[in-house]
């Protein structure tokens, strides 16, 4: 995956719509996933599994803290070929209890010079049961895996919880981590869940169906107070980690913004680390902090990771930067940790926090 110059796929692929290219990149994901030889070929340049950055966490071991996050492989489709693109987690969906097709195209942006994506994708997907097929044919892959769960756009928010239930009982013996999507800014009502009562009544569901591990993730559009106590209610009704954040609709962050979606990428990293770092302040050490939103390069992922991130997750660096990314950010982890006078990762993490 570093055979070919990047920047000249990119120019090749960037003539290409977004949705089109993505489609050729998952193909190429699923080639290499099949293929044994080609995936070990890969990981082997792009994996980092290095005592500095190893961790266990949630009773599993994370090789490195960079994961792809939530929405590049919406169905589980790519989960073996994750190590060929060095990242050390990935976590699938967002998954809903029925196929669905999303919302019409086109619904999918770039803006290069910002080096930023808008999408209004709308939870597109195959649905929960194909995902459990996928998940099946991976279980002896020895790989974290986070399932990212959300509601179908037809069912109502007030029977929003049955589908959330639906998912907990289809997925509670599978991955190795849940997480609640009620952040998306593309199903209608969605972020309407981001209330307590909402929150506190999902976990309790949740808690009592499955032993996984329950995350909440949340949009970056919020007031500092009203996240952290929306991040409180969730972890004391046993939510086990933190997710921030999704992709925003402050369409001022960019110039020529479209009319719909969430914008994600360098614009957001801004306003994705303000928000990670309140919370950070409040809960950290309290439960597993794991900072998404414009992380491109080693030196964003180091701050995340000295404000409180146990792991980071990226999307949009991806498509910008290219299959190296994870690789690259690191060896460059290891570097500035080990500048820093830290033997381990763990001695970064929070390292910046006042308390
Ligand atoms: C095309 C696209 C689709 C996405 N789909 C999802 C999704 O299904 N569920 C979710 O939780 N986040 C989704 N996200 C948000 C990302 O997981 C991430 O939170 C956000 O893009 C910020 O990270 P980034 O700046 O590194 O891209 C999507 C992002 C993009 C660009």
């Amino acid at each position: 995956m570093a055979l070919i110059d990047y920047a000249t796929l990119k120019k090749l692929l960037f003539k290409l719509d977004p949705e089109t290219a993505h489609t050729l990149g998952g193909l190429a994901l699923r080639t290499v996933g099949a293929l044994p030889p080609l995936m070990r070929f890969f990981a082997a340049r792009n994996y980092i599994d290095h005592p500095v950055l190893r961790q266990r966490i949630f009773g599993r071991t994370f090789a490195n803290p960079v994961g792809l996050a939530a929405g590049f492989d919406k169905d589980g489709d790519y989960i073996t070929a994750m190590p060929a693109l060095g990242f050390g987690f990935t976590e699938i969906g967002t998954v809903t209890p029925k196929a669905q097709p999303g919302n019409p195209k086109p619904r999918l942006f770039r803006h290069i010079d910002e080096a930023a994506i808008q999408n209004a994708m709308g939870f597109n997907n195959k649905g929960a049961w194909h995902m459990i097929k996928q998940l099946k044919k991976t279980r002896f892959f020895d790989y974290p895996v986070g399932i990212n769960i959300g509601k179908n756009k037809t069912t109502p928010e007030n029977e929003a919880l049955r589908d959330y239930e639906t998912l907990f009982k289809a997925f509670k013996d599978y991955g190795t981590y849940i997480v609640i999507n009620i952040s998306s800014p593309n199903t209608p009502g969605l972020r309407d869940l981001q209330n307590e009562a909402f929150i506190r009544e999902v976990f309790r569901i949740g808690r009592a169906i499955t032993d996984r591990p329950i995350l909440l993730k949340i949009a970056p559009d919020m007031e500092p107070d009203q996240a952290i106590a929306l991040c409180r209610t969730a972890v004391d009704a046993g939510a086990a980690g933190i997710i921030a954040t999704n992709t925003t609709v402050d369409y001022s962050l960019v110039p020529h913004p479209r009319s719909i979606g969430g914008i994600s990428g360098r614009p957001l990293r801004e306003k994705s680390f303000t928000l990670f770092r309140a919370i950070a302040e409040e809960l950290y050490g309290q439960t597993l902090l794991i900072s998404v939103g414009g992380i491109d390069t080693a030196a964003e992922a180091y701050r995340r990771i000295r404000s409180g991130a146990s792991l980071v997750q990226v999307y949009t660096g991806l498509i910008y930067r290219g299959p190296t990314l994870a690789r690259d950010i690191n060896q460059e982890l290891i570097r500035l940790i080990k500048a820093d006078g830290f033997n381990h990762i763990s001695e970064a993490i929070g390292a910046d926090l006042k308390n």
